[in-house]
């Protein structure tokens, strides 16, 4: 039988391990900076997306090998992601994975920088994870690059972050809602998926199939983030709580309430499932992450 729990931890300890490699510290003036991205790159997380991109490499009967280099350059987008997040400029947030923010720690401009230099080196580590590969492969990873920079940039997660900060404060309705999550938060577990399933040689039509559930996941996966954000205390989540309707935050549970909210991610589970249907037992991590997002308690 699958065991999530020591399926999670094990494929957690592989992505720790590379990210450690990837990103290293350096003697001399910009010291600082290395200790900064290293700060937030290794203080834990549950590493959800690089693991979907393993998963989805596994799922089409990919190496997982293959995948690491994806898997790494997202995470890295990811955290920088949340130093800018939690700067005071932005969400100004002073906690985060139980720890004080980034710039609590190195200051604002080291802090900023090193968001920077993680969502710069993030595109090196995904273009070399090409070298020395067949012509095959580069070509894979060229496109993955392309997608990777419509996901992270102006026309994925920057932009709903920039939705997200320029709406505090207003109304605004479902189908708005719905784009502002597919966008912040929706777009990296796209390309978590359909990257990781790309590099474990996904046919077309498997892509297609894994979309619809990365669709359903990531929005499901955002759902709880606003849901924790009222129903869970901030020792639990490691990160502050009762925040997004003071700042005026458009939330599924401010829009719909709590109660339907919850009842949304319950069905975009089953959508989930439903889109893995013509997959085997390769899918089985696929399907248990899809379930763990809703019932996870962090
Ligand atoms: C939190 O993401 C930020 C959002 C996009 C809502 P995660 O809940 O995946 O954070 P970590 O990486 O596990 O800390
Ligand atoms: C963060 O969303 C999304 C990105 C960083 C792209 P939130 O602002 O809701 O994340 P938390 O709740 O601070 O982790
Ligand atoms: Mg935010
Ligand atoms: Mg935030
Ligand atoms: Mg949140």
């Amino acid at each position: 039988v699958f065991n999530l729990d020591r399926y999670l931890k094990d494929r957690a300890a592989l992505i720790e391990t590379a990210l450690a490699n990837t990103v290293v510290t350096h003697e001399g003036p910009a010291a600082p900076l290395y200790e900064s991205m290293r700060y937030s790159l290794l203080s834990g997380g549950k590493r959800l997306r690089p693991i979907l991109a393993l998963a989805s490499c596994e799922a089409v009967g990919g190496r997982t090998g293959d995948a690491v280099g994806l898997a790494c350059a997202i995470e890295m987008i990811h955290t920088y992601s949340m130093i800018h997040d939690d700067l005071p400029c932005m969400d100004d947030d002073d906690l985060r994975r139980g720890r004080p923010t980034n710039h609590k720690v190195y200051g604002e401009a080291i802090a900023t920088l090193a968001g920077d230099g993680l969502l710069t080196d993030a595109f090196k580590v995904l273009a070399r994870s090409a070298n020395g590969s067949p012509n095959s492969r580069a070509e894979i990873v060229l496109q993955t690059v392309a997608e990777l920079s419509d996901a992270a940039g102006s026309a994925g997660m920057v932009e709903g972050q920039a939705i997200d900060l320029l709406g505090e404060g207003k109304p605004m309705d479902l189908a708005r809602l719905e784009y502002l999550h597919s966008k912040k938060t929706g777009a990296l577990f796209m390309i978590s998926v359909r990257g990781g399933a790309r590099m474990g040689g996904a046919s077309g039509g498997q892509i297609e199939n894994l979309s619809a559930y990365a669709r359903a996941f990531g929005l499901a996966f955002q759902v709880v983030d606003d849901l924790f954000d009222v129903e869970s205390s901030t020792e639990q989540m490691g990160k502050r709580t009762q925040k997004d309707q003071a700042r005026g935050k458009a939330t599924y549970p401010g829009l719909l309430g709590v109660e339907r909210s919850h009842q949304l991610t319950r069905e975009l589970v089953e959508r989930a499932h439903r889109a893995l249907a013509g997959f085997g037992d390769a899918a089985q991590p696929l399907r248990h992450l899809a379930a763990y997002v809703v019932e996870r308690k962090l």
